[in-house]
């Protein structure tokens, strides 16, 4: 029987090359957006056409969360508050995951840099050929974030209305019914995340933009065809 998840209460409307640890030919990508914009999403499409693995900092996160580590603690606090955990924390994360072995011809960012003394770190760490910037208006995101949940198994994430699973309650891509909401997508929270996003992380866009590998894809449209303009952009 499917695992019933808690109803919501929503109504709120070039290269930089640097030393790296790997191999000379490692070049990463980052997929770069609001909340809600379809960066997981669009990671897990695309992750085997760039044979790159993805690496969301949320996701490692909740990660921390769910097992107690020092980490987990110190980051919840600021999850559940909708604002961006500290840059140490979170550059720590990015440091130790890059060392691991299938990060060797580098990674796909999903959520990371989120602030410019991140995407400094990140420019000393490895090389990144291509930020992606998924643009979704504001007024589209409550909506998105309120219908979203995730498979406690793979990760995979759906959406009530936009993108449901095959069979209520089974995720498609590994049968699991374990279906979960995340903490932190609630109206409250979303505002403050989105308004996180327009000052702290909206600002990196003119950084990238002035080193000529910053492509902007509408991520207003259907999924399909963002991932479509995604492969192209990557080709
Ligand atoms: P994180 O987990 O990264 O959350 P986020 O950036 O807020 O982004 P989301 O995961 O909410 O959205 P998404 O773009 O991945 O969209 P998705 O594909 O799921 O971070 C959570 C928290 O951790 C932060 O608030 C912060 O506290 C902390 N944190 C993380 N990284 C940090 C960092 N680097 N620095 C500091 N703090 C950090 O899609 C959303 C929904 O829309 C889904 O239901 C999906 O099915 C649906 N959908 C997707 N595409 C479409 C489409 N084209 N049309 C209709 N519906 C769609
Ligand atoms: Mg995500």
């Amino acid at each position: 029987m499917a695992t019933l998840w808690p109803p919501m209460a929503c109504s709120a409307k070039p290269t930089v090359k640097k030393e790296s640890p790997h191999a000379t030919n490692m070049e990463s990508i980052v997929l770069f957006g609001p909340p809600g914009a379809g960066k997981g999403t669009q990671a897990q499409r695309i992750m085997d056409s760039t044979g790159l693995p993805q690496v969301s900092t949320g996701d490692m996160l909740r990660a921390a969360v769910l097992a107690g580590t020092n980490t987990g603690v110190e980051a919840k606090k600021y999850m559940d508050a909708g604002k961006l955990v500290p840059d140490d924390v979170i550059i720590a994360l990015i440091k130790d995951r890059i060392q691991e072995d299938d990060a060797k011809n580098g990674v796909m960012f999903d959520g990371f840099p989120r602030t410019i003394p991140q995407a400094d770190a990140l420019a000393s760490i490895t090389a990144v050929s291509h930020v992606i910037a998924i643009e979704v208006p504001d007024e589209r995101i409550v909506d998105r974030i309120c219908g979203r949940y995730t498979c406690g198994e793979c990760s995979s994430v759906y959406h009530d209305t936009f993108n449901p699973t095959s069979t209520l309650g089974v995720c498609n891509s590994c049968d699991s019914t374990d279906l979960k909401r995340r903490a932190d997508d609630n109206a409250d929270t979303v505002l403050s995340r989105l308004g996180a996003y327009h000052e702290q992380t909206s600002p990196l866009a003119k950084w990238y933009e002035s080193k000529g590998i910053f492509h902007r894809i509408d991520g207003d449209r259907a999924i399909d065809d963002i991932t479509t303009d995604i492969l192209l952009v990557l080709r």
